[in-house]
């Protein structure tokens, strides 16, 4: 089903981007995998071409794109993996400016701008595939980080618009939200008080493949997270009671995802 694919992927030097680049070139696709820095190493251990690539910034996506798209071919499947998070502060609304912007430029507009690019081709050929790597805290919350919440709601949301507005045209998504995966981005946190197991970027990997396979829009690695969903939507106010019993005992164990900016 993938063989011969053209995929690319953002923020893929490490964690759950890079496992999803192994998924795909183990099954015979080519990668184009981008970062920050070009992830050089994983490329050339899969056979793909590595990349420079800021989401935050609209040229430097369209860059990517394009790029890949001139040494590879047409785009057939994009993964807007990358993400960034930063913590609350003092309180809700204590972060800075800056580190909103950063999280709603990296893990809203980051897609935007790729999707931009991608559609006019993909509308024009009857097909493409856009992922977006969200995250549970884009159907729940995080605790302890408002903007992460807020602007990974914001992907679901954009993911759903996707396939609303373009997949009776033939061009799918679909949105991962796991819970807690083994990567950077939870390096260093103290797990040992969560009632999810911490699954390896591989999980969320073949997480994505079968819902592929399947045709099936929320990728969930933690199934879990889909019973929280369903929970929050018919008891609003007994889950966010629950989500403040679960942010008193963070507080205890200062086991917080994000620092603070
Ligand atoms: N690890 C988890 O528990 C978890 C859970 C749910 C969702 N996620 C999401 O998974 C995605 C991948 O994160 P990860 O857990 O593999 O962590 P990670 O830190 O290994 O990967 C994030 C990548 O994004 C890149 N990045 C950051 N800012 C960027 C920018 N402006 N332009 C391009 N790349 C940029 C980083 O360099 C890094 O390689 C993120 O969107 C994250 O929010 C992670």
């Amino acid at each position: 089903m993938f063989e011969n694919k053209i995929v690319a992927i953002t923020g893929a030097s490490g964690g759950i981007g890079r496992a999803i680049g192994e998924m795909f070139a183990a099954q015979g696709a080519k990668v184009a995998l981008s970062d920050l820095t070009p992830p050089i190493e994983a490329a050339t251990e899969m056979g793909g071409k590595a990349y420079n690539c800021d989401v935050s910034s609209e040229a430097s996506v369209i860059d990517f794109i394009d790029k890949a798209e001139a040494e590879l071919g047409p785009i057939d499947i994009y993964i807007s993996n990358a993400g960034v998070g930063a913590g609350n502060g003092p309180h809700v609304a204590g972060g800075t400016n800056e580190s909103w912007e950063s999280s709603w430029q990296v893990n809203v507009m980051g897609s935007v701008y790729a999707a931009r690019r991608l559609m006019p081709g993909w509308l024009e050929r009857g097909e493409g595939r856009f992922v977006i790597t969200a995250s549970a805290a884009g159907l729940l919350n995080q605790v302890g980080s408002a903007s992460y919440s807020a602007t990974k709601h914001a992907a679901v949301s954009f993911a759903e618009s996707i396939s609303i507005e373009h997949g009776d045209a033939g061009v799918s998504s679909h949105c991962i939200c796991p819970q807690y995966v083994r990567t950077n981005m939870t390096a260093g946190v103290d797990f040992s008080g969560q009632r999810e197991k911490l699954l390896e970027p591989s999980d969320v990997a073949e997480a994505l493949r079968q819902a592929i396979v399947d045709e099936k829009f929320l990728v969930l690695p933690h199934p879990v997270a889909g019973e929280y969903y369903a929970f929050r939507a018919a008891n609003p106010d007994a889950w966010l009671g629950g989500m403040r019993k679960m942010l008193a005992k963070l507080k205890e164990t200062k086991s917080y995802i994000f620092k603070d900016s």
